[in-house]
């Protein structure tokens, strides 16, 4: 059963018209008065919306970065944050907690308290799982990075890990994010950052994708990355690799955008058409970790412009999935600037989420509700 409703009955703002509750100016508007910010919950629920034969999607926090701070738990402790992922999205994926480095301690145990909590929730509320991820060079245990295998041993490792893993949420993990960020910006494959890259190559890639098709037959399997939106030296060695795998055989299913955006940056407008070169292998495409930080004062503030720059970031982010058949997901890399990732990772950068610290609408939330409305509606 779907946790107590926070959605409040009344009149949907458009992204307009919540800009000027947020205090900010529309383009051209020189009124220098900001008006004060009501705090708002959610008056309409993401997952419900028209557009909804996509999964909208959301990032459980746990772990990572949340370890060392100062706050509970947040997934484990926090009702209002609970009620707010149950109320607003229809697929969940673990942020930390299906990562080596959270679920194999040591070698020989496995740990799924965490990653099976999320499960849990999502079926309660009935949300579908994203699985993120298998193959990855990012926290990996130290026991795995510094120790002294042989080849052997390795692919055993990790042939033994994708079976358990994906065999224990069989039929509960809708796609997986097989292999995650195995290219760098110019294309070249991480072998020196990559354990496992580093010894077989993409041959690790087709292996892994073989395992996990064999733990879970239906589960649909997918490659991962950040800045790959655009059409690009990264894009295109994953359109490379895609080809070559789905020519040999592997079970590939999908590529996932991750779409960690700045307003520092252009949008990049090629999106669609790049997650179209996808689909017309016959994948299917996702984003799978959108958000758009900017920059920030001391005080976590971003200047107007920005606001409405990362309005038009969000909203067209979502017109491009659902301007693609095949973009059967969207994922938000976190819902609420009180957990958000990225302060701790961009200095002078924040904000980026669609509900601020205290879980009230920012005019994010109002442009991803738009858009996912669809411009009839
Ligand atoms: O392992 C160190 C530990 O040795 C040290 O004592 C501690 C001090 O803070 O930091 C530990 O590293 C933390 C790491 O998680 C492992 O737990 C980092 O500080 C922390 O920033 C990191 O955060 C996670 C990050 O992935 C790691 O790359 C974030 O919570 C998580 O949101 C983020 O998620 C990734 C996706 O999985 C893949 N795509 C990009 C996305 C954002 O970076």
């Amino acid at each position: 059963m779907r946790a107590t409703r926070l959605v409040r009955n009344g009149a949907v703002l458009s992204a307009a018209a919540a800009l000027a509750l947020a205090g900010c100016t529309s383009a051209g508007d020189p009124s220098p008065t900001p008006t004060p910010t009501p705090a708002a919950a959610p008056d309409v629920a993401l997952r419900d919306l028209p557009r909804a034969g996509l999964a909208v999607g959301v990032a459980v926090a746990g772990g990572g970065h949340h370890a060392a701070a100062g706050y509970p738990d947040p997934f484990g402790e926090d009702d209002a944050y609970r009620d707010v992922i149950a109320e607003q999205f229809s697929s969940v994926t673990h942020e930390n907690q299906l990562k080596w480095e959270f679920l194999r301690p040591t070698r020989e145990e496995f740990r799924f308290e965490g990653a099976d909590a999320v499960i849990d929730f999502a079926e309660e509320n009935g949300q579908q799982v994203r699985g993120h991820t298998l193959l990855w060079h990012s926290q990996n245990p130290r026991w795995l990075t510094s120790g002294t295998f042989t080849d052997e041993e390795m692919r055993a490792l990790l042939q033994e890990h994708i079976a358990t893993v994906v065999g224990r949420y069989k039929g509960r993990i809708v796609h997986w994010d097989v292999a995650n960020e195995i290219f760098d910006d110019s294309g070249v494959l991480r072998t020196e950052e990559n354990p496992f890259l580093a010894r077989f190559g993409t041959t690790i890639v087709a292996d892994a994708l073989r395992w996990a098709h064999e733990a879970d037959p239906d589960a649909v399997l997918y490659l991962n990355d950040f800045n790959v939106e655009s059409v690009g030296p990264k894009s295109d060695a994953y359109l490379a690799l895609a080809t070559e795998l789905l020519a040999a055989g592997a079970p590939l299913h999908g590529f996932g955008v991750q779409g960690h955006l700045s307003t520092q940056y252009p949008f990049p407008g090629d999106l669609e058409t790049n997650l179209r070169r996808f689909t017309d292998l016959g994948l299917e495409v996702a984003i799978t970790e959108l958000d758009v930080r900017v920059p920030v004062d001391g005080a976590g503030r971003a200047e107007p412009d920005d606001v409405e720059k990362q309005v038009e970031y969000y909203g067209r982010a979502v017109d491009a999935c659902v301007a693609v058949e095949r973009c059967t997901s969207l994922t938000l890399w976190g819902v609420t600037d009180r957990y958000s990732w990225v302060p701790g990772f961009f200095a002078g950068e924040g904000s980026a989420m669609v509900l601020d610290e205290d879980l009230a609408v920012k005019p994010a939330f109002t442009a991803v509700a738009d858009a996912l409305r669809g411009p009839d509606a």
